[in-house]
């Protein structure tokens, strides 16, 4: 399709930015905050953990501050659920409730938007250790969690996210599971067990909170194949239900994608789904979707030799393959970054399309943004032009969606500030905003405005990029 004209963003358009609680806050043992799975994580030589991370826990006022110079209308974070309930369940943290209280006020009264997500990786270590998600307790935990949250922050709270990137834990466990790792079997049924929480809440949010919106945030994108062969396109919609629309049917039809069911089947790795979750779940009824992009894959028919899965590095965005079910293929008409993630902005039109295809609910983009080594210069400042750049051709795909008729009603990037990467500390950075600290040397943790910030803040002016 062609259009003379491209459509413009829609007016209240949440141009927004993410973070995550783990990778932002630090102060992981501070005022009654519980340990989670992040903060037993052992990072690898060199690289930092997540106790101190950007101190935004201490520096709450001065980033919001920031944030609303930048125009920000929205802001997408998660809340750490080991700050209000330290043991997963059980006893609340009135503290923690008090810290998300003040920055909910603070955001809004710079008119703000918050959008919370109420999971990001950082399941408490208390739970993990009776199970995690294999134990049906922590569905229980979850709910209670969601309760405390829509108590006291559904007032002023419209928008929320249930689960960051539950197909990024599944596809990708090593990040989120402290020790062993577990069996294919085991993380189908952690899924499951994720989705029955994930509906509870949504149902919840629904009775409590009057106008709230609420959905799940995936890690969605397009899955090419490699050749014109029938067997790779094949393969490549096997991978593209497998890793992306599993998440999305089941939050959306309330039932298992039939392809992934008969995969699981065939595997041994169904779930044990209990007499009503399957109802629970139907019943939910998502009012958007968060979508998390970075980048497209390309995958061919697996050759079930012993050679389809490659060495797992455990990035999210790097395919791996499977036996027998496929196998990364490389994609020559794409760039790749310093961390080996494809560069793929069209890519993104084709996966918002798909997505808005299939489930014809408003889509919120809740990540995307270009992880770099940004240098602090002689002259004080960060000239990220190549962010600017990568934002400015995925913004422009995203019009061209709004254009095809996407309902997208927002879009966060990934990230508001500089914070540790989930593999790479700060020696990978995100933000539009620099924070003046290394691996080890937390010198003064300044920030200090991106170029990249100036550029956005004109962007948001405008409703816009430049025509
Ligand atoms: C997403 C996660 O998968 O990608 C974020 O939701 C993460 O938590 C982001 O930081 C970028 O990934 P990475 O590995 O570069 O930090």
């Amino acid at each position: 399709m062609f259009y003379k004209e491209l459509k413009k963003f829609p007016e209240h358009f949440l141009w927004g930015a993410s973070t995550s609680a783990y990778q932002v806050e630090g102060a992981y043992n501070e005022d009654g905050k519980g340990m989670s799975v992040q903060d037993v994580h052992e990072p690898p030589e060199g690289i930092t953990d997540f106790k101190i991370a950007s101190d935004h826990y201490h520096h709450m006022k001065e980033d919001v501050k920031l944030m609303a110079e930048l125009g920000l209308k929205a802001y997408r974070f998660s809340i750490a659920w080991t700050r209000i309930l330290p043991n997963g369940a059980g006893e609340v943290n009135e503290k923690g409730v008090k810290f998300y209280n003040d920055l909910i006020n603070e955001l809004i009264s710079h008119g703000i938007e918050p959008v919370v997500t109420m999971y990001h990786f950082d399941l408490p270590y208390e739970l993990h250790k009776q199970g995690g998600w294999c134990n049906r307790k922590t569905i229980d935990a979850f709910v209670q969690y969601a309760k405390i949250l829509f108590e006291n922050y559904g007032d002023r709270v419209k928008y929320w996210l249930t689960i960051n990137e539950q197909n990024v834990m599944i596809n990708h466990p090593n990040a989120m599971n402290p020790g062993r790792l577990p069996t294919k079997k085991e993380l189908y049924q952690q899924c499951h067990n994720m989705f029955v929480a994930a509906a509870k809440a949504t149902i919840l949010c629904h009775e409590m909170c009057p106008g709230g919106k609420i959905g799940p945030a995936p890690n969605i994108t397009a899955i090419y194949p490699a050749t014109c062969s029938p067997e790779d396109v094949i393969a490549a919609d096997n991978w593209e239900s497998i890793r992306c629309w599993l998440y999305l049917d089941v939050a959306v039809y309330g039932r298992y994608n039939s392809l992934v069911w008969a995969y699981l089947e065939e595997k041994g790795y169904t779930p044990v789904i209990e007499d009503g979750d399957m109802e629970i779940i139907a019943k939910a009824k998502p009012d958007y979707l968060g979508v998390n992009y970075y980048a497209t894959a390309t995958v061919s028919a697996a050759r079930n030799d012993g050679t389809d899965c490659q060495p797992r590095n455990g990035d999210q965005q790097v395919m791996i393959g499977e036996e027998g079910v496929y196998r990364a293929a490389k994609n020559d008409h794409l760039e790749i970054t310093d961390f080996g993630w494809m560069v793929d902005s069209i890519g993104m039109r084709v996966t918002l399309r798909r997505v808005y295809d299939r489930y014809h609910l408003p889509i919120l983009i809740t990540e995307n943004g270009l992880g770099a080594k940004d240098e602090l210069g002689e002259d004080g400042k960060i000239h990220d032009d190549y962010r600017i750049d990568y934002l400015k051709r995925h913004f422009h795909q995203a019009q061209l969606a709004v254009t095809d008729g996407v309902d997208l009603i927002g879009y966060c990037p990934w990230a508001f500030i500089d914070l540790v990467s989930t593999h790479q500390g700060y020696g990978k950075r995100y933000g539009f905003v620099y924070v003046n600290r290394g691996e080890d040397d937390l010198k003064d943790m300044r920030r200090i405005c991106k170029d990249s910030y100036y550029w956005y803040k004109e962007v948001i002016k405008r409703n816009g990029i430049e025509e």
